[in-house]
């Protein structure tokens, strides 16, 4: 029997129309629409939401019910854990930590220079602690953040729930920086997409773990390599890949990940990038530049930036385009790794079939 189809609402909202201490929003429509998604919140159901990352996919983080519906929506492997976000460090310690707990040390500069933003951290799965298993997945950490994106806060502070959240993507797609990326992965499956408009930073958050030493940065993202140094200059960079059958601390890694349906290709030689349109003119080839590639003649080129902020900020919106304008094949400018380059060639290289 085919299952019926959910009816997928998207509901635009007014971040703008949004403050906080004490939470007001001023917008009537936004109030409603942050209304329905904390009470689908409250009830065990999903919702995909913005972030400043990327939009993820929501659900009550204490509730096994919520948890299966996200894995299922996505179609994600249940070994690969999600990331609880929290309204506060007030509220992370009030729900989720015992009252005699109190943040590892190592955190505490990270977290008051980049709380509400774009970074997780690993706390330890303490007895009676509330995080569903299924979140963890068999993990003996958790992972945490503090949102910044206003529609994220209040959908938390609204529901006063700990929230569960992927990115809203299908699994292996590229994560979604606007709300027609949800709509055109999730469409069916899910009851409702809060639509705040296209996600500042572009990719995920970084995740670190303080609870090992040396303490290693697990995926890199919104905040630099470089400026997790700076608190932490003993810091190491956790392996990138892993084989399917092989345990690895973020488990994430080792599936394909971040792919459009067009083969993508990395190179920082201009000349290969040109010689390879040249030789594959049977084919829709598009060029996506950095630094300092020029057009190529028979390809369809597009400019994404030159600082590896706006490189992140467009990479993954570009990537869907590439698909729905029927590119073939994908040549990507490569960026150096170093001054914040970090998790842009961290994404290219899982999105990528290798290297011209
Ligand atoms: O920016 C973000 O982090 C977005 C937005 C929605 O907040 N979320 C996101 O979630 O990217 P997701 O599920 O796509 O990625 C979560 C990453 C995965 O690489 C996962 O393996 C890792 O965090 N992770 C989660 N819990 C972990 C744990 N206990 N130990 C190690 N890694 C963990
Ligand atoms: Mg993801």
């Amino acid at each position: 029997m085919i299952k019926a189809a959910m009816k997928t609402t998207v509901a635009k909202v007014r971040p703008e129309s949004i403050s906080f201490n004490p939470l007001v929003v001023s917008d009537a429509t936004t109030l409603s629409h942050l209304n329905q998604a904390a009470e689908l919140i409250r009830t065990n159901q999903v919702v995909a939401f913005p972030t400043e990352t990327v939009y993820g996919l929501g659900g009550n983080a204490l509730s096994d019910d919520a948890v299966k519906a996200i894995y299922a929506a996505k179609n994600r492997p249940a070994d690969n854990p999600l990331i609880v976000h929290v309204a506060s460090v007030e509220q992370l310690q009030r729900k989720l930590l015992p009252p005699d707990y109190s943040i590892p040390n190592c955190y505490k500069e990270l977290l008051a220079k980049y709380w509400p933003g774009p970074l997780t951290i690993l706390l330890p799965v303490l007895p009676g602690c509330p995080v569903s298993t299924l979140v963890t997945a068999g993990q003996p950490t958790f992972a945490v953040r503090v949102p910044s994106h206003p529609v994220a806060r209040a959908l938390i502070a609204l529901s006063d729930t700990p929230i569960a959240a992927p990115s809203a993507n299908a699994s292996t797609r590229p994560s979604p920086t606007r709300a027609s990326h949800v709509v055109h992965d999730l469409d069916g499956r899910i009851p409702l997409v809060i639509d705040g408009g296209s996600c500042g930073v572009g990719l995920e958050s970084t995740v670190v773990d303080g609870l090992v030493e040396p303490p290693q940065l697990l995926r890199p993202g919104g905040v630099s390599l470089e400026q997790v140094q700076q608190y932490w200059p003993s810091v190491i960079v956790a392996k990138k890949t892993a084989g399917k059958t092989e345990a690895v601390r973020t488990p994430g890694m080792k599936y394909k990940h971040y792919s459009p349906t067009a083969k993508v290709w990395l190179t920082q030689d201009y000349d290969k990038a040109k010689q390879y349109v040249q030789d594959h003119t049977d084919l829709k080839v598009a060029v996506l530049s950095t630094q300092t590639f020029q057009e190529i003649e028979g390809a369809a080129n597009y400019a994404m930036g030159t600082t590896p902020e706006a490189i992140s900020h467009s990479l993954f919106a570009l990537l869907r385009q590439m698909d729905d304008e029927g590119v073939d094949e994908v040549i990507v400018e490569a960026i150096d790794t170093s001054n914040g380059g970090l998790a842009v060639m961290n994404r290219l290289e899982k999105a990528a079939v290798g290297y011209l």
